[in-house]
């Protein structure tokens, strides 16, 4: 299986989409406090083209990575956040992702950024797995608290 990562492109947004929309179902992730949807998608894809990346496989989207950069105004340092993570499922488990986040880190590093961000949720074994293995650090444990009416 040769798999080739490459910059996200125009043509490739219905894909990433429905990738997005068979991995971050409501039924996978219920109280998920952001919405994958195709505005999410396309700000991204105007506002950081060169941090969102896809992973093609015979010509085909099987995954994708989207990251932004944040700058804080009382802070010197770049924080780069990967927002999106994704691999088809019969894909995953081949080191797609992984392949991913280093061109990320590696575009990261470009932008001269010194720390790099993610959020996920507690269930989500597979991500926390996966970003441990990155060497990612756990840090502040946020709670979502939720209220039925
Ligand atoms: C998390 C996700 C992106 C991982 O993608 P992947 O291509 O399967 O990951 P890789 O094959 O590159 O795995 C790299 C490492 O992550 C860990 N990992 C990945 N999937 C795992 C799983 N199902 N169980 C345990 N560890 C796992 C392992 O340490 C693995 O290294 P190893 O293969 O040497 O054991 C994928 O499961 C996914 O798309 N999940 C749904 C979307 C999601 O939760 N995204 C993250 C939040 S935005």
């Amino acid at each position: 299986m040769i798999i080739k990562i490459r910059e996200m492109c125009i043509d490739d947004l219905p894909e990433v989409f429905h990738i997005g929309e068979s991995l971050f179902s409501s039924e996978s992730f219920p109280i998920m406090y952001r919405t994958w949807d195709e505005y999410t998608v396309t700000s991204l894809f105007n506002n950081n083209k060169d941090l969102c990346l896809v992973a093609e496989c015979n010509g085909k989207v099987i995954g994708f990575i989207m990251g932004t950069v944040i700058e804080k105004p009382q802070s010197p340092w770049k924080y780069g956040y990967v927002v999106w993570l994704g691999v088809r499922k019969r894909y995953q488990k081949s080191g797609v992702a992984s392949r991913l986040y280093d061109s990320l880190e590696g575009k990261f590093k470009e932008f001269g950024v010194r720390i790099v961000l993610a959020d996920i949720e507690a269930t989500n074994g597979k991500a926390l797995k996966f970003f441990e293995k990155k060497k990612f650090e756990r840090t502040s444990i946020y709670i979502w608290v939720k209220k039925s009416l």
